[in-house]
């Protein structure tokens, strides 16, 4: 079990060096506990999916200490602007573009252009955000599946060991997630409803505010809502060799690998090339993932030649986006 600790100056003090050495926290916020790493750190956020036992990465909710520090990540508008103003901090997080230098892990924003992020209103969450300094990355602190906990043994319960600790601080006085507000199109629009309401939001920006599910010809979990990060190339999966003008996104040894067109991999350029993990860690696979993704991508390159990934603990989830970035397209056979 888990070492749940209940929130104190010292504890909180505790849980940002945990989080600053890329260790993840069970943390109470106003909604749901969540499940806290630095989100600047690939390898941190590919442990809270771990944690999570998620058969897929979803993007995560960026979580800061100062609703300022929203700039440095994603490009506000006036809309985002008034609304932070009004419900900030509080339950309501806003999906905006990620600003091009925006230096969060690409695994946070599933390799997407935009990124989703709130400010907290608990004191205990905004405590260890400010005492740490990062923003924070944290889905519900629960096992995938289950229901989004709101008590500190509810967390226990669920995630037991998975988590280097829990900070305590009670029950969650609003119990369901944040609202998830979608503002990067025209229509402002709700992914998923929370305790702020369409009518708290159309009164502020002064037009309807619709809910996802009601723009769409058939209804869609919020889930199935959301667009998946696919690269404008073809991709190949569980690749054996390199085929003349694609590029290698290796895993493990490429030692013995061969292209179709005579040599090695390994003699590929630099640009053509890049390896999720040589030592074959899925952790760091899953850290590596989208930003490699997206350096293989591009038009000199004719797709992107994927090795094969074990289907194992974070290799599921891998080779679930690996396999929605490979079907977006239609590959030749
Ligand atoms: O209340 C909450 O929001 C809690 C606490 C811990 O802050 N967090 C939470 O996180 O519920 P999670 O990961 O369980 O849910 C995040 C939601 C998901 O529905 C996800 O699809 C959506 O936010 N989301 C995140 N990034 C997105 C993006 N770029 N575009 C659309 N939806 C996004
Ligand atoms: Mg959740």
């Amino acid at each position: 079990m888990a070492t749940i600790k209940t929130a104190s100056k010292d504890t909180i003090r505790e849980a940002a060096e945990i989080l600053r050495a890329g260790g993840i926290v069970a943390m109470p916020t106003e909604t749901v506990y969540g499940l806290a790493g630095n989100a600047l750190d690939g390898a941190a956020v590919a442990r809270i999916f771990e944690a999570k036992g998620r058969p897929q990465f979803n993007p995560l909710i960026t979580h800061i200490a100062d609703a300022k520090d929203a700039e440095k990540y994603v490009e506000l508008d006036e809309r985002a602007r008034s609304l932070i103003a009004q419900f900030w901090p509080g339950p309501l997080t806003l999906v905006l573009p990620r600003r091009k230098d925006c230096p969060i892990s690409e695994l946070v924003t599933a390799g997407l252009e935009t990124m989703a992020i709130r400010m907290p209103a608990h004191k205990t969450a905004r405590a260890l955000l400010r005492q740490c300094g990062l923003p924070l990355a944290a889905p519900s602190a629960n096992r995938s599946g289950e229901i989004s906990p709101t008590t500190p043994a509810h967390v226990a319960g669920s995630l037991g060991e998975h988590v280097d600790m829990i900070l305590a601080d009670g029950s969650c006085t609003v119990g369901i997630e944040s609202t998830v507000l979608d503002l990067t199109a025209s229509t402002p629009t709700i992914l998923r409803p929370g305790a702020i309401t369409a009518e708290d939001i159309s009164a502020i920006l002064g037009c309807a505010v619709p809910y996802a599910h009601e723009i769409t010809d058939t209804p869609k979990s919020p889930g199935q809502l959301l667009k998946h990060y696919a690269p404008s190339i073809p991709v190949r999966l569980n690749a054996v060799d390199v085929r003349d003008g694609e590029a290698l996104l290796a895993f493990g040894s490429i030692k013995f690998m061969g292209r179709t067109s005579g040599g090695f991999a390994k003699d590929l350029p630099d640009t053509m090339r890049r390896n999720l993990s040589e030592t074959g860690n899925l952790n760091e696979a899953a850290a590596n993932l989208f930003a490699m993704m997206k350096a293989l991508d591009s038009p000199s390159h004719t797709a992107i030649a994927v090795m094969n990934i074990p289907d194992t603990g974070l290799g599921v989830a891998i080779n679930d986006r690996l396999r929605r970035a490979a079907s977006s397209r239609n590959m030749e056979p």
